[in-house]
């Protein structure tokens, strides 16, 4: 049974780089937060990593008092999560480690508490089997720094409880992070898959000579990386159909698709698959045309060239 009580108090398993900055981020949001890491320098650093990233959360508005309120820190993980609502453990990312850790977070937990892990790329079925209650067992995924960047990417193990992906879920939600629920679990998820196919075709073009590193970082940060600040891959598409949306895209690009751009590694679609991806981008526009779309996203595009024009990253 997952206990769906709200949450007060949550225990930061790890305090590294992303420990770190979920510790800050949920002081930011009024929790009372236990840490422990086993690094002899970990209290040190985390509390060091906390009043540095309490500065960028004050500027942002996002805390009003001088200081980061005080967090407990402890030698022990059995006394870390020993009064915990809730846990994010973000030990290094070597399945037997954290395999060993979770179990040890669930052995000393209160009953009906939910884990969540921070792991890149791991799965939480693989992740869960020491432990005896992987019903409360989520991945929960976030990007550096998480005190600043919203996303997370929660999903299940073939064990867990959707009722703990679901209270994961309102939790983050409910303290200013943006969830994502995968329907079934995969390695690296969504954000960092994605990632590594650009990072691969990066590696590529720059190994095989077709331009520097810079060539690819500018490719990026002036053209497709602005957009993706507002809109992702399946509306960036959809925009490229005009007022046909998806489907025109596929109509007009697909040939041409097939001849250039993505000859290496174009997924060949069936008209059913083609037909369940429109779909889906329907659903996204909740009635939006593709008009609105579009002037929604150069308003936004306009604030961010401003924006960049002041940090001098951009002419
Ligand atoms: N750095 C990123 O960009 C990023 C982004 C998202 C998720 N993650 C994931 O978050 C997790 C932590 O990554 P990080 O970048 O903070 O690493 P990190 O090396 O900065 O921190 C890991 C911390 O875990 C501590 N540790 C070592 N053994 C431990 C144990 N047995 N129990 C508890 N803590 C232990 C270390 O002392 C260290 O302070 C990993 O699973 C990683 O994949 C990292």
């Amino acid at each position: 049974m997952i206990d769906t009580a709200p949450v007060k108090r949550i225990a930061i398993v790890g305090a590294g780089t992303i420990g770190g900055g979920f510790a800050a981020h949920f002081l930011s949001r009024g929790l009372a937060v236990d840490v422990t890491d086993p690094a002899p320098d970990g209290e040190t650093k985390c509390r060091a990593f906390v009043a540095r990233a309490w500065e960028q959360l004050r500027e942002l508005g996002l805390a009003s008092a001088p200081k980061a309120p005080d967090f407990a820190y402890h030698k022990t993980v059995g006394a870390c999560v020993a009064r915990a609502d809730f846990v994010q453990e973000n030990a290094p990312e070597t399945e037997a480690l954290k395999i060993e850790v979770l179990a040890e977070i669930d052995a000393a937990l209160p009953a009906g508490k939910v884990i969540a892990s921070s792991t890149s790329a791991l799965v939480m079925s693989r992740l869960a089997v020491k432990t005896r209650h992987p019903e409360r067992c989520v991945l929960a995924h976030p990007i550096h720094p998480p005190y600043l960047l919203p996303l997370m990417e929660l999903a299940g193990g073939d064990r867990t409880d959707p009722e703990a992906v679901e209270f994961a879920r309102a939790f983050y939600a409910a303290h200013g992070l943006k969830p994502v629920v995968l329907k079934k679990e995969i390695y690296g998820h969504i954000a960092n898959r994605l990632q590594y196919v650009i990072w691969n075709e990066a590696v590529r073009l720059v190994l095989q000579g077709y331009c520097t590193p810079e060539d690819v970082d500018i490719a990026v940060t002036n053209g497709p990386g602005m957009r993706w600040a507002f809109l992702g891959p399946f509306l960036t598409y959809a925009l490229a159909g005009g007022e046909g949306g998806l489907a025109r895209t596929f109509e007009m690009f697909g040939p041409r698709d097939a001849m250039s751009t993505d000859r290496a590694a174009r997924i060949q679609l069936t008209p059913e698959q083609r037909q369940m991806l429109i779909e889906g981008v329907d659903e996204m526009l909740k009635g939006r045309s593709m008009r609105e779309i579009a002037a929604e996203r150069d308003t936004r595009l306009i604030a961010l060239i401003k924006l960049r024009r002041e940090l001098g990253t951009i002419v």
